[in-house]
């Protein structure tokens, strides 16, 4: 799978602009704060329908403008050209509509989320390590909701299903309803925290191989890596057990939304916390095999080659993580952004079409 070309009309700091990518290595090269990760921002919107970067779709709008527009041509093996669309409109308050199209239709979000699959290499990935369990949770959608609708799916009616209960229990709280009206939302949380689970176990067992293998072989030694589900089970059971502190806390605290990866290394004979044992060089290790692991389970899944979206990522590795990416680079179309030519291998930028932001005028 390619891109071909990117539009972007009042998308970030962009007006209208347009960009044509090579069917193999790109380099975005422009000054700080020029507009270099917005445009990988706009490619991972047509990928995931969402930025990793906001928790509103508003934020995505220019601030002079009312409507924004990220349009893309992409090709894959064997099939026509498919033009995406995402359009994200103001509304009240920080509420935005977003409408998604492939070929001029419109789509739902978990139909869309199938049409152009990358992956998102940033140091802010580090998070997925340090940061809290909903960065992990993030890590496991972002492969699974790529490759299967019904989770894309799933996923987004386990928030409708936990914000209607959440609801729900505050008027429990405060009197005004009965324990006993919750009974249509348990159901709901059980099953679809069932299905969640089962995906994401699938997932992880799958992926486990690989991070163990590429760890010792990145970090260049006997340290073993390795991920372990932590998941929240929803029963009627466990319900019964935390009735009293969810309807004190107004909140669902049971099921696949309270979900965590423990994420380990050992070292010598104990396998210990990553999170808070690891050092700084040895998470971003962990992190880099993640993101490996991701694109090979996507790849396999839909057996195509993925784009692979670097930001900013040669001022945070060393020669050894280099090299693991660049195995990728004959094979993977690859955006790469930086602020600094100089740090981009060379071999690497004499086979490159280079964007130079700073040559074209972007506001
Ligand atoms: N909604 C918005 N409207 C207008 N400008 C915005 C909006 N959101 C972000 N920006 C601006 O976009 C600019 C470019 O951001 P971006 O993160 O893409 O820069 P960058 O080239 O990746 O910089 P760096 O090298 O520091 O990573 C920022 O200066 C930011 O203020
Ligand atoms: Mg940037």
């Amino acid at each position: 799978m390619k891109i071909k070309s990117l539009s972007i009309k009042n998308f970030r700091n962009y007006q209208d602009n347009s960009f044509n990518f090579d069917p193999k290595i790109n380099v975005i090269l422009g000054p700080n704060g020029i507009g270099k990760t917005n445009i990988l921002e706009a490619i991972y919107v047509l990928t995931h329908g969402k930025s990793w970067k906001s928790q509103y779709d508003l934020d995505l709008i220019n601030h002079d403008a009312e409507v924004a527009n990220i349009k893309a041509n992409i090709s894959r093996e064997n099939k026509e050209q498919d033009e995406l669309f995402v359009g994200i409109q103001k509304g009240m308050g920080n509420r935005s509509q977003k409408t998604y199209k492939v070929n001029n239709v419109s789509k739902s979000l978990s139909t869309f989320s199938r049409s152009l699959n990358s992956v998102l290499f940033s140091p802010q990935d580090l998070e997925i390590i340090i940061g809290s369990p909903s960065k992990r949770r993030h890590f496991l959608n972002e492969s699974l909701s790529q490759t299967d609708e019904k989770y894309a799916k799933e996923i987004l009616k386990l928030k409708k299903i936990v914000t209607a209960r959440n609801r729900l229990l505050k008027r429990i709280n405060e009197g005004i309803s009965g324990y006993n009206e919750l009974e249509y939302w348990n159901q709901q949380l059980i099953e679809s925290s069932n299905y969640i689970h089962e995906k994401r176990k699938i997932f992880i067992t799958q992926i486990n191989e690989f991070i163990g293998e590429k760890f010792s072989l990145i970090s260049n030694s006997n340290a073993v890596a390795k991920i372990t589900y932590d998941h929240s089970i929803a029963s009627e059971q466990r319900l019964q057990e935390y009735k009293i502190a969810e309807i004190a806390s107004k909140r669902t605290l049971v099921g696949a939304q309270k979900d965590d990866l423990l994420i380990e290394l050992k070292k010598i004979d104990r396998f210990t916390d990553a999170r808070y044992f690891a050092s700084r060089g040895e998470q971003r290790t962990l992190v880099l095999v993640l993101k490996l692991a991701s694109l090979k389970y996507i790849q396999q899944k839909l057996k195509i080659k993925i784009i692979l979206l670097l930001d900013d990522i040669y001022s945070e590795l060393d020669e050894t993580h280099r090299s693991a990416i660049a195995e990728y680079f004959n094979e993977n179309q690859v955006i790469i952004t930086t602020a600094e030519k100089d740090l981009i291998p060379q071999n690497i930028l004499s086979n490159s079409r280079m964007l130079n932001l700073e040559k074209k005028r972007v506001i």
